[in-house]
């Protein structure tokens, strides 16, 4: 069988202007440059499913041992503009997506990411996003809370945080009543859940979601936004009082459910730890494990835009694959199979795929192929 990710999401044209400066409140300068581009952060991270689990030529992916894996986009585009046929739809299709859950709002427009590059600054950005049909077309209405689980029931399901909250909660909430009654455990019990929390909700999920959450991915300034209040902190783990950030949210997060919370650290790389999912403990290398895995070596750093989406990719396309090998052989991964080799390889994995990201100018555009990592 394909292993199967589906990513649910926002879908975005990206409208980008650089400058040499930023303009002044009431003032009207000339950009230097404008173009337009496929995004959001659902459709980055779909394409880094896609192309991370392809060869950029298929001439040569025939070679290859490893098939490409089926990857689907569920989200909302808008009726009033040409966005999604003309822009977005192409880049998906030339990515390997499936774009047939994606749905069009007729009264509404496309999401846009109004972005103005400041080229003398070190390319620093603005960023205004205007959801419209990211919004509209996914409210948390039953059509929407059900697409997670729409058969076929995926091997991962991908989430962010660019389409309502309410409906990131509700599609959580499904999950959770499913693998409840599926009563069966390791990778028959369901999908694996994957939720990174960009752009962070303000004051974080209700607590009971996160036992739908099987990998919380978050960069360090989301994990520092996801951090609970230290009395709902130590009301959850007391026993992390006075420890580090990462080693709270681990074990704050652990505790509600999640098994895998990992932190992107930039150029230093990723930090992740992995622990029975109900239980928070020390580091013991048997029901918990912690690694800090260095970044992959880069050229150059020309522009980190869509690193943490390409990493999301790498990561996901690893897993999904990794579940296909073990239902093919049968054999039940022993904890520390999955929390030390299973997860090393996959931050290696991702880290290869978002060095390449940042190497490259553009974001959807940077993100590579399975064949360049
Ligand atoms: P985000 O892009 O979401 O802010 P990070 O900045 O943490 O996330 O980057 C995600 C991953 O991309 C890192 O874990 C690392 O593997 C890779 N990465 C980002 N910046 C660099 C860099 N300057 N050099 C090498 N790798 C990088
Ligand atoms: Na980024």
């Amino acid at each position: 069988m394909t292993p199967l990710i589906r990513i649910i999401g926002s879908l975005n044209a990206d409208m980008v202007s650089v400058t040499r400066r930023f303009p002044e409140p009431g003032e009207t300068i000339t950009a230097t440059s404008f173009t337009t581009s496929a995004g959001g952060k659902g459709a980055n991270q779909a394409v880094a499913c896609g192309r991370l689990s392809r060869w950029k030529s298929s001439a040569t992916h025939s070679a290859s041992s490893n098939e490409p894996i089926r990857v689907e986009m569920v989200g909302a585009v808008g009726g009033r503009d040409a966005h999604f046929q003309s822009l977005l739809r192409p880049t998906l299709e030339q990515s390997g997506l499936d774009t047939a859950r994606i749905r069009t709002v007729d009264e509404d427009y496309t999401g846009v990411a109004v972005i103005i590059v400041d080229s003398s600054a070190g390319g620093e950005n603005r960023i205004l996003f205007s959801p419209g049909a990211n919004y509209s077309g996914m409210q948390a209405i039953p059509d929407v809370l059900s697409t997670g689980l729409a058969p076929p029931i995926p091997d991962v399901i991908v989430m962010q945080g660019e389409i309502p909250i309410e409906t990131v909660i509700g599609i959580l909430r499904e999950i959770a009543k499913y693998k409840d009654a599926s009563g069966k455990k390791g990778i028959e019990a369901g999908p694996e859940v994957m939720f990174n929390p960009a752009p962070a909700p303000p004051g974080g999920l209700p607590e009971d979601v996160y036992a739908a959450v099987d990998h919380l991915i978050m960069n360090e300034t989301e994990a520092e936004l996801m951090a609970p209040k230290t009395e709902e902190l130590l009301r959850v783990v007391p026993a992390v009082k006075g420890a580090g950030l990462r080693e709270q949210v681990a074990q704050y997060f652990h505790k509600l459910g999640v098994t895998y919370v990992v932190i992107t650290l930039g150029a230093k790389g990723v930090w992740y730890s992995a622990c029975d999912a109900g239980t928070a403990i020390a580091a013991d290398g048997e029901s918990r494990f912690t690694n800090e895995i260095p970044a992959a070596k880069v050229s150059q750093v020309l522009d980190t835009t869509a690193a943490g989406d390409t990493f999301i990719g790498g990561y996901a396309t690893h897993i999904a694959r990794w579940r296909e090998r073990q239902r093919q052989s049968g054999h039940e991964a022993s904890k520390r199979e999955r929390y030390q080799v299973v997860m090393d390889e996959a931050m290696k994995r991702a880290g290869r795929a978002s060095a390449r990201c940042v190497e490259r100018q553009g974001a959807m555009d940077s993100i590579p192929w399975e064949d360049e990592i």
